[in-house]
């Protein structure tokens, strides 16, 4: 076996997870010969410093060559004024719609090791088991848009179509077969038409697969109910832009934002694997941030573009094995905890992948 995999460190914390995770996949290439090819490539601020475009030709064409790609986070304060044409975020936006990364999973559970670091009681965590399937190339974050031009007006648009609604829904459906054959589909039909459609279509598709029980919730509720009964969810199916907002909140959950990976794939193999979290500028280039959500990012490479579930597990039970042995990140450390550094953690689950 071969594999291509494209590095996009991007900004602020982006390069040191992204090495963390690297080193991570050339040990579990040389333990289970996988035969991995890293490469680097430009993103984000960092690509609109050295070529002045947040998606530059080079990348895109990287990406087109690669079977996965693994990225860090864009963005950050120097590239932020508001009246910038460009911004990094585009890099990032541009990628998945490109690429057609309809779907984005965010699974979130709860390390044993880690239940009193979340704000929650340890009692509401013990059974999290959340997998977040978030819709990445529609709704407002793709709708028509108008900046304000002196107006003093500008606004972005909500606009869903029946066969985006469908192949997402599709997609949790699938999800849900292989877990515990619930979905809880998150919209705001009370007030969107956007997302009565979404919920009408949801329905329909539901009809397809009679095993799986199926609840509406809107979003707002939803935000409570995963800080009340957070085990009480399976495959959460949203929208776009209220996918972005619950996976933040559910990070909570797991203690940080640091610790959550994701999976954004489209029809055939190739996915971008990045952690949820952002580029972190008040913490990036003191090497403390917390790696976990990148190299749980690149577990889910293995699995989901190279078919390799054996070794995302590996790498799954060396995170979980490191936090056992009592590492903290300073995000997670709590008050009275040792804190490791991104390279102490990263070198821990180096030494348990053996
Ligand atoms: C995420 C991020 C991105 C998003 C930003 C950086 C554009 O918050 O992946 O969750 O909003 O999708
Ligand atoms: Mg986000």
């Amino acid at each position: 076996m071969t594999a291509r995999i494209l590095l996009l460190p991007g900004d602020g914390v982006g390069p040191e997870v992204v090495d963390a995770a690297r080193r991570v996949l050339e040990r579990a290439s040389e333990l289970w010969r996988l035969g991995l090819e890293l490469e680097s490539g430009l993103i984000g601020g960092a690509a609109m410093d050295m070529e002045g475009d947040p998606l530059p030709p080079s990348t895109v064409a990287a990406c087109k060559a690669a079977d996965a790609v693994l990225l860090g986070a864009v963005g950050g304060p120097r590239w932020s004024d508001p009246s910038s044409p460009v911004r990094p975020e585009q890099g990032l936006l541009r990628l998945r719609r490109d690429f057609d990364l309809f779907a984005n999973l965010r699974p979130v559970r709860v390390f044993p090791s880690m239940v009193d670091r979340a704000p929650l009681r340890a009692d509401l965590l013990s059974d999290v088991d959340i997998l977040f399937v978030r819709e990445l190339t529609g709704g407002i974050y793709f709708g028509a848009r108008q900046e304000d031009d002196g107006s003093g007006e500008a606004h972005d648009t909500m606009t869903y179509r029946t066969s985006e609604v469908e192949r997402i829904a599709r997609v949790a459906f699938e999800a849900a077969r292989r877990r515990r054959h619930r979905v809880t589909s998150v919209d705001k039909a009370n007030v969107l038409a956007s997302m009565r459609l979404w919920r009408r279509t949801i329905d329909r598709v539901a009809a397809d697969y009679p095993e799986i029980g199926l609840e509406h919730v809107l979003v707002d509720a939803c935000a409570m109910y995963l800080m009340q009964r957070p085990s009480g969810f399976d495959v959460v199916l949203a929208p776009n832009c209220f996918g972005d907002i619950l996976s933040d909140e559910a990070a909570t959950l797991a203690g940080s934002l640091g610790m959550l990976p994701s999976a954004s794939i489209g029809h055939g193999n190739f996915g971008v694997y990045e952690p949820i979290h952002g580029s972190a500028p008040d913490i990036a280039g003191r090497g403390v941030a917390n790696p976990t959500a990148a190299i749980l990012s690149a577990a889910l490479l293995l699995r989901h573009s190279l078919g390799r579930d054996d070794v995302a597990r590996g790498i799954e039970e060396a995170v979980k094995a490191s936090f056992a042995s009592g590492l903290r990140t300073a995000d997670v450390a709590g008050p009275n905890g040792r804190i490791c550094s991104t390279d102490e953690f990263t070198g821990s689950v180096l030494d348990l992948l053996e």
